[in-house]
């Protein structure tokens, strides 16, 4: 069967030529333009493979249709291709050779041109809003269904990938119970158990295991997630992750695994290895576990060397136990006005930082900002942190650790932007070594999630050291975890996992739940560990993360087909809305007022 036996139409709009003279053909597709030139008449047809003129000289209806043939209004045209005179030759359009001489026109769905809030081709704008509020007419343009087949093909080419490494792609529930990923969940109330919610997955992370402990051995899949929390341009409420499981791993072939897909998938050289850094590595020099190791611009931590300064703000932080940390632009690579710098300050407010401090060097000489704490000593041990430090900026940061470090990351980034210091092609970078816990307001939380197994090495502390003591062992405890970093996006995540009762237990103990709870939320994961696990580990890469970086956009939502808002919002149902009293009553809930 040709592709196109059974449809409407026998050619579509990008794909006549001159070869085709003197073929009858009937095009179907959206009026992109319409011009009546004085007894001429033409129409552009649009369909997301191209254009076609349409010419009405050999049409023997009734012209008044055309005047129904607004833009965006869905035509069929059946005529003649013909050769355009060598006046008419268009260059700049594939088609431009040819044009259809039509001989019949129906109007098979037409377009209310005075209401219609923006043409995907055309002269009336859209805004940010109307574009998601009216998402199937921006899919209209190229640029939106180029994503989706850039996405379709990804999908495509991690199937076969997985598939011929003896991976099974297996569905796992949507409606199921809480899976912690350090989220909030989307819950659905059930009707038949009243008072009872399912959780939609955050991942299907105990699902995967279950299915190891299945015999699966191994698994992938291409699956929804579902995260309620703050959004921001590389986040939203439902993503999709490509979710890889496999039994009796080390973190080594994940490693090599994950390789060979990107390898595919960004067409990199056969022989590309990702380089690896440790989490302490790269808090320290970029001040955020996933770099973006395109451009230089690397912190120093600098604490020390500013004990005893009379500099008030570097004075506290110090003696609060917070920390300094610098960073040098060299005036080669950008220099900045005073109003810039002090304009630094908006950039680091979102992270908790309350300014940057700052201090200028030309040969050699300090001067303007606080230039006046910074002494000959000072000068020539911050000199001997970098290459090139005859004329510059010195940039600090003083605060306690998290916001020095996200304040300096932040405004890394900014200016990685602002001076064009970022190169073409992706950066890839694992990040391993990473602690097993966060002490955060009184006790530790699971950096990953609380099915990583801490190293091999450290098991005995992890199992027996003071849990109470947030100095003690317990916080140099380090996971068996990597994340995949590209471009300065983490896009996988992943870790070998607890295989055996006693020890997810103890992570449970650890995180401050009761025996009750671990009872009610994961007993039954706690059970399935009783009767023969095999060793087993995986990652998830973020697949719109992936899209959007193959893309070369910076949001999310222009790889995802219907998107939501940042407040989580989709603009063209109205969801999220209010359910009717009915639908609630069944439910058996109601709500706060
Ligand atoms: P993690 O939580 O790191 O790990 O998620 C894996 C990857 O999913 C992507 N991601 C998101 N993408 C868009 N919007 C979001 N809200 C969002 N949240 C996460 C990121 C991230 O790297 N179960 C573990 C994986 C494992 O251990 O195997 C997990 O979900 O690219």
């Amino acid at each position: 069967m040709s592709k196109l036996e059974g449809l409407l139409r026998t050619h579509h709009c990008g794909e006549l030529r001159a070869e085709h003279e003197g073929q009858e053909v009937t095009l179907c597709g959206w009026v992109n333009k319409n011009r009546d030139l004085g007894g001429l008449h033409f129409i552009d047809l649009r369909d997301k493979y191209g254009l076609t003129q349409l010419g009405f000289t050999d049409f023997k209806g009734d012209l008044e249709i055309l005047k129904k043939c607004h833009l965006e209004s869905v035509i069929k045209a059946k005529g003649v291709v013909r050769k355009r005179p060598a006046e008419a030759l268009n260059k700049n359009m594939p088609t431009g050779e040819v044009e259809l001489s039509v001989t019949e026109l129906e109007l098979l769905s037409g377009s209310d041109i005075n209401n219609i809030p923006f043409l995907p081709h055309g002269a009336i704008e859209a805004t940010e809003d109307n574009k998601l509020k009216y998402r199937y007419l921006d899919l209209r343009t190229s640029k939106l269904q180029e994503m989706l087949k850039l996405r379709s093909d990804v999908t495509l080419a991690v199937r076969n990938t997985m598939v011929s490494e003896g991976f099974v792609e297996v569905e796992t529930p949507v409606l199921y119970k809480s899976t912690p990923e350090g989220a909030r969940d989307y819950i659905v109330p059930s009707r038949v158990h009243p008072g009872h919610v399912y959780a939609l997955p955050q991942s299907p992370q105990t699902l995967k295991q279950l299915l190891m402990i299945g015999g699966t051995d191994k698994y992938f899949q291409i699956c929804k997630c579902f995260r309620d929390e703050d959004l921001r341009a590389d986040r939203q409420p439902e993503f999709t992750q490509i979710d890889i499981e496999v039994s009796y791993t080390t973190e080594t072939y994940i490693k090599n695994l994950v390789t060979k897909l990107v390898r595919n998938l960004f067409k990199l050289d056969e022989s590309y290895e990702i380089p690896v850094m440790s989490y302490a590595d790269a808090m320290r020099d970029y001040g955020c576990d996933k770099p973006d190791v395109r451009f230089g611009l690397k912190q120093h931590v600098v604490t020390e060397l500013f004990e005893g300064t009379e500099f008030g703000v570097f004075a506290n932080a110090i003696k609060s136990g917070g920390m300094i940390k610098t960073m040098f632009v060299p005036a080669q690579m950008g220099t900045f006005s005073r109003k810039v710098l002090d304009g630094f300050v908006d950039v680091v407010k979102p992270h908790g930082g309350k300014g940057v401090a700052f201090f200028k060097v030309e040969d050699s000489k300090a001067s303007g900002g606080i230039s006046k704490f910074i002494t000959e000593d000072i000068l020539t041990k911050l000199s001997g942190l970098e290459e090139q430090t005859q004329a510059g900026t010195w940039l600090f940061f003083a605060d306690e650790e998290s916001v020095v470090h996200s304040s300096a990351d932040a405004l890394r980034r900014h200016l990685g932007k602002e001076l064009n210091l970022i190169g073409e092609g992706y950066k890839f970078l694992w990040v391993n070594n990473f602690p097993l816990f966060e002490y955060d307001d009184g006790r530790f939380y699971a950096m990953h999630h609380p099915f990583t197994m801490v190293n091999e090495s450290q098991l005995e502390d992890y199992m027996n050291a003071d849990m109470t003591d947030p100095n003690g062992p317990l916080k140099d405890l380090c996971a068996q975890a990597y994340d995949l970093v590209c471009n300065g996006y983490e896009i996988g995540g992943g870790s070998i996992r607890i295989h055996n009762q006693d020890v997810q237990e103890r992570m449970f103990e650890l995180l401050g739940m009761s025996e009750e709870e671990v009872k009610s939320q994961f007993g039954f994961f706690i059970e399935a560990l009783k009767y023969g696990t095999p060793p087993h580990g995986g990652l998830a890469f973020g697949l719109d993360r992936l899209v959007m970086i193959l893309a070369g956009t910076d949001n999310i939502r222009d790889v995802i087909a219907f998107p939501k808002t940042t407040t989580a919002s989709d603009m063209m149902s109205s969801a999220p809305s209010i359910p009717a009293t009915e639908q609630t009553d069944e439910l058996h809930f109601s709500f706060k007022k």
